[in-house]
């Protein structure tokens, strides 16, 4: 069911456009990689595409982060382990770079909370959405522009979780506009989804200093929220976007080897965790792996693999 307003033709049409804009780099870029063009989904984007908006994009600049004054850090941190050697390639326990990039395409407007939260069973996530904007559940509020909650839409079969905000999301307000963000728009508009046909949200809502990995206790303080959005949202399927996500999901230990690609539960809903956006920025090559996971997902929800 949808709480969605109707759109015009204009809008649909341009939503059109914006996918066939995503897939279209997606397919690139795995084209580019190991996969050499194999086994991709496509598009007719030449039906797709305006001739007077191009789909390729031209490089995109790279801006820093501007510094900020920064609390110190009131969570203990967590010590370093000794961790067994792994099989190659191993995703780095920092998923994300310390310095984020700016999109090449405006900033994803922050949603309402009406547009991930409507009325009917999203309602509740309403409430959840301004406890978490008001919450001070770990140290992590102190340094939050905002919190981040979710984008995308309560009511699908699909959800991605992925670790916490970034700095575009801490300052925007909602997960994944950052360039992670549009890696992972394309891999959603890859499974044929538009890009709020899906929920998104994080296991952590605050941003983490200098974008470490959130520390064991800031995923257990946040826990509740988590929970009561995916109970909320009850999707078919969850992917789990990097290792914190996964062992956020109780789908691995923080040292379980081979950990990608198995299949885990979370409540009875099966989670399929993956390599973060983040980490397939820096390593490309294991984009076709992350593919084959997405493949095996739209499988179990009984969806079709986009052909060509
Ligand atoms: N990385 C995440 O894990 N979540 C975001 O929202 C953005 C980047």
């Amino acid at each position: 069911m949808s709480d969605a307003p109707e759109t015009s033709d204009a809008e649909a049409l341009g939503e059109l456009r914006a996918a066939a804009r995503v897939l279209l780099e997606w397919e690139e870029e795995l084209a580019g990689g190991a996969l050499g063009g194999a086994a991709i989904p496509a598009l007719d984007l030449a039906a797709l595409a305006s001739p007077a908006e191009p789909v390729a994009r031209p490089p995109e600049p790279v801006a820093r982060e501007p510094e900020r004054a920064r609390p110190a850090e009131p969570v203990a941190r967590e010590p370093e382990r000794a961790r067994p050697a792994e099989p190659v390639p191993r995703e780095p326990e920092r998923a994300r770079p310390a310095e984020p990039v700016a999109p090449d395409r405006g900033p994803a407007a922050p949603l309402a909370p009406e547009s991930f939260a409507p009325a009917g069973g999203g309602g509740r996530l309403q409430g959840r959405a301004a406890e978490a904007a008001g919450g001070r559940r770990c140290g992590l509020h102190a340094g939050r522009t905002t919190s981040v909650f979710a984008r995308g839409r309560w009511d699908t079969d699909l959800a991605f979780v992925g670790e916490g905000p970034g700095y575009h999301e801490d300052q925007q307000g909602a997960p994944f506009v950052g360039r992670a963000g549009q890696l992972l728009d394309r891999m959603v508009a890859a499974m044929g989804y538009a890009r709020d046909g899906v929920y998104v949200c994080n296991v952590v809502k605050c941003r983490p200093p200098q974008n470490r990995a959130p520390h064991p206790a800031e995923a257990g303080a946040c826990a509740p929220y988590l929970e009561g959005q995916l109970d909320n949202v009850r999707p078919k399927a969850i992917v789990a976007l990097g290792r914190t996500a996964a062992v956020g999901l109780g789908v691995c230990g923080p040292d379980t080897r081979g950990w990608r690609g198995r299949w885990g539960a979370w409540r009875g809903v099966p989670v399929m965790p993956t390599y973060h956006p983040a980490f397939l920025l820096r390593s490309p090559q294991q984009k076709r792996v992350v593919w084959e996971d997405l493949q095996a997902v739209l499988r179990r929800l009984g969806r079709p693999i986009p052909a060509r």
